[in-house]
């Protein structure tokens, strides 16, 4: 079998026609650059989020550094982040001159462990950016309370989690990136809703920050030539936007794909009680951007993904090396210990998940596992 960790060309196969239609008529009006289709796309994903202005950018990691720059945040104040993340959550922070500061994560759920959060908070702490990880929603209403009490900005990283719907206690259901000051996604390929190249958007509730940060993604400008604050150059290309508009009709679909993926491996793995499926909270869908495992520690990972590779079955560990580890964002402080996440950068395993997933590779993927394990 070739089982992918992504098969973006199987999900393209079905939607071709459309796609390429679209693309087409970009081409042929040669609106390449700020075309009617960016704007056509950031309306159908604004519909979709329930309304909330959509900035669109050139991608998850720039719409990142936007809303920090939106926020105004000034060079040495703190950002609250976790520590089990891709880099760009705190690579943005760092680039301008703020300061990342580690959060440990929750053992099972892999989002930050909002119990510690507080501990963390100086006078210089200005925002918390809580990643929705692997597409389920960190528990939200507990962030915003913390935030709320500390006058904190939130910057919901959204880039794994884009159509997860969080619930808050009083029953109100909310799109995952529409809940803080700033949503942020990426729609990177492999992403649940990605375009052909890179691309980005920002989710913003109030109308002035949401010039602010479109301002922002356009050289600081509102009227071309005129630069009235520090941009930068980020824009969501219109062939892009053509290919979102066409796939977010599908999101839904894609996520519900997913979904069943995830159930089915969840059943295929019951009894194997060396490994921890994907456990999901309560109050957030889960849109599985990735299935990961948690391998008991008897288990050699790198020997099981040899294994499982000579068998055509890919497998990724997100990450291997926690941010706190990486040479580029050690830091000196005593208060550095991250105990979850440096034991889960040994221990997770993320299998192949995507919207063409057939049983029959899950079931030979779930097999093979468990011959690995001699089970
Ligand atoms: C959690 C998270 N944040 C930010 C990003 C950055 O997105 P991009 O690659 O579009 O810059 C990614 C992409 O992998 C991500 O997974």
């Amino acid at each position: 079998m070739n089982i992918k960790m992504v098969d973006l060309k199987g999900q393209y196969d079905k939607i071709k026609k459309e796609v390429d239609f679209e693309i087409q008529k970009v081409i042929d009006n040669t609106t390449f650059i700020n075309g009617p289709k960016v704007n056509e796309f950031s309306e159908s994903l604004s519909n979709y989020l329930g309304g909330i202005n959509v900035v669109p950018c050139a991608n998850g990691t720039d719409a990142l550094q936007i809303a920090l720059m939106a926020l105004d945040l000034k060079p040495g104040d703190e950002v609250i982040v976790p520590v089990h993340t891709y880099v760009a959550t705190a690579e943005v922070i760092a680039l301008l001159q703020l300061k990342p500061v580690f959060v440990d994560v929750h053992p099972d759920f892999f989002t930050i462990d909002i119990t510690q959060v507080e501990n963390k908070i100086t006078e210089k702490t200005k925002a918390i950016v809580p990643v929705h990880l692997y597409g389920q929603c960190v528990d939200m209403e507990l962030i915003l309370e913390i935030a709320n009490k500390h006058d904190l900005f939130v910057i919901e990283d959204t880039a794994q989690a884009i159509g997860a719907i969080y619930t808050f206690s009083d029953g109100r259901e909310c799109m995952a990136g529409t809940m803080g000051n700033i949503g942020t996604t990426s729609f990177f390929p492999s992403k649940n809703l990605g375009c052909f190249g890179d691309g980005g958007a920002l989710f913003v509730n109030d109308d002035d920050l949401a010039k602010r940060c479109k301002m922002i993604a356009n050289h600081g400008q509102r009227i071309k030539y005129y630069h009235d604050i520090i941009g930068c150059n980020s824009r969501l290309d219109s062939i892009q936007a053509a290919v979102l508009d066409v796939k977010l009709k599908y999101l839904d679909q894609y996520c519900e794909s997913r979904q069943n993926a995830a159930k089915f491996y969840d059943e295929l793995f019951v009894g194997v009680g060396a490994i921890q499926t994907p456990k999901s909270f309560s109050n957030s869908t889960h849109v599985y951007h990735q299935y990961t495992l948690i391998l008991d520690d008897g288990i050699n990972r790198k020997e099981m993904q040899e294994y499982l590779k000579d068998k055509g079955i890919p497998s990724m560990i997100y990450y291997p090396v926690p941010l706190h580890k990486q040479k580029g964002y050690i830091q000196s402080d005593s208060n550095n210990s991250f105990p979850v996440t440096e034991k889960l950068s040994e221990t997770v395993l993320s299998l192949p998940i995507h919207t063409e997933m057939t049983q029959d590779e899950q079931k030979y993927i779930v097999s093979s596992i468990k011959e690995f394990l001699k089970l």
